[in-house]
């Protein structure tokens, strides 16, 4: 094919054929290699966001964007590997206890994770604060850990050769209105999450006001095209769908979500952390074929064990006390009631301005910044008693993060204490 072949493919889904597998092939491998221009890629990924993909369109194009770089392999580690992904929710720190959980229970966690961008924040970020504690990991350091039978997870940045096409098109994607397509949001995960070499993946599919999916139903094709691709590839996915209209645990931020995580990891922390770091470390031990309970490993200190040992492998002093930020303002409930509303999107916007998110890829974040929650949806508050903590190195930034949280809180004086505002964990997706 030649490079006149883009604006056939182009025109072929703008006018709502199916490409053919010649034809995908040939778009993610030019467009790679340079061949195929930054606005020829634009005007095909809008054409996908308006056309959609079909089932072998998605899956070829998932497999074309891993063929773009390096398939890693781990079949020949002793233990069963097993990885989860979320798509990203405000205080979502679940990864921090659950790798070492579920090494814990016997499987191998390469996790290769990114930075955040925008108002929910990255793994990587959160493990930073972690003083000495390095993201970047070869892949024959990777093997060596995940080998160790002490130590069994790796969570590090995916190198530059894992799914470059993925890294170029989202970064497109990101600048021309083209992120929400469920084919292209479907492949862009599921390529990066293949090519680190998993044999099983668990999706954590996050629904609601602080979620990039609004709806239940957008959020179940999400997960039934991600456990789809798995399937096509050979890696055994589920998916669980997951509440976000109320941060999750009691922290945003880098720091401060680090020392959460290390409450579970100690037998405490908060309800609806515990409850969802157990039901998805549940489905990666049973997907990896183990019959260890993950609760069990949780509260007899084997999981904390392998917390330490994982830091350590990296870098980090797990011993070491956690940045905090050189600023705090508390803000008071207006009410007395029951707080039937904490919305997650508010709680993110407002920590991101804190200085716990970046606005733009590369820039820094603070470690300390970001958002406690004294109460969250179902307690009682009186008036006058502190609802919410802003930390941050840069308090000029703090009118902004208290205007993104003016309409953030609802206090109704007449409704009972209750849970949570309804379960956490709304469906699963996939085989059993
Ligand atoms: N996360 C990704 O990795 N890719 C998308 O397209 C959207 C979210």
């Amino acid at each position: 094919m030649t490079a006149h072949d883009a604006i056939s493919i182009i025109r072929a889904k703008r006018d709502g054929g199916e490409l053919s597998d010649e034809q995908i092939d040939w778009a993610i491998d030019a467009f790679t290699r340079g061949a195929m221009a930054d606005e020829q890629m634009s005007a095909l990924a809008m054409a996908i966001v308006l056309r959609g993909m079909n089932r072998r369109e998605t899956a070829r194009w998932t497999r074309a964007m891993i063929d773009s770089g390096r398939r890693l392999d781990f079949t020949d580690l002793p233990r069963p590997t097993v990885d989860k992904h979320s798509t990203g929710g405000v205080g979502d720190k679940v990864t921090l206890p659950l790798a070492p959980l579920v090494a814990a229970c016997g499987a191998a966690v390469p996790q290769l994770s990114g930075r955040g961008l925008g108002y929910t924040g990255g793994t990587l970020d959160k493990l930073e604060s972690i003083p000495g504690w390095r993201a970047d990991i070869s892949p024959d350091r990777m093997r060596e850990i995940l080998s160790d039978p002490a130590t069994g997870a790796v969570v590090c940045a995916a190198g530059a050769d894992l799914a470059p096409a993925d890294k170029r098109l989202y970064a497109l994607r990101d600048t021309t209105g083209t992120v929400e397509s469920i084919p292209l949001i479907a492949s862009s995960i599921m390529s990066k999450k293949i090519a680190e070499g998993t044999a099983a993946l668990v999706l954590d599919v996050k629904v609601g006001a602080g979620a990039f999916m609004p709806t239940r139903d957008e959020a179940h094709t999400l997960a039934t095209t991600m456990v789809e691709l798995g399937a096509d590839a050979g890696v055994h996915t589920v998916a669980l769908l997951t509440a976000m209209d109320t941060p999750l645990g009691r922290t945003a931020g880098n720091a401060l979500e680090v020392a959460e995580a290390v409450e579970v990891l100690a037998g405490g922390g908060p309800a609806d952390l515990v409850e969802l770091t157990l039901a998805l470390a549940r489905e990666m031990v049973a997907l990896a074929g183990l019959h260890t309970d993950p609760a069990q490993a949780l509260t007899d200190g084997r999981a904390m064990d392998h917390w330490r040992s994982m830091i350590r492998a990296q870098g980090g002093d797990p011993e070491a006390p956690l940045p905090v930020a050189k600023h705090t303002e508390t803000l008071s409930a207006p009410a007395t009631g029951t707080l039937t509303g904490l919305d997650a999107r508010a709680v993110g916007v407002a920590a991101w301005r804190l200085g716990a998110g970046r606005a733009r890829q590369g820039d820094p974040v603070q470690a300390g910044a970001g958002i406690r929650l004294h109460a969250t949806v179902g307690d009682r508050v009186k008036a006058g008693s502190p609802l919410l903590t802003l930390h941050t190195d840069t308090p000029d930034v703090l009118p902004a993060a208290v205007e993104a949280l003016a309409a953030a809180v609802t206090i109704s004086p007449n409704s009972p204490e209750h849970d949570r505002g309804g379960p956490l964990i709304l469906d699963r997706v996939g085989p059993g």
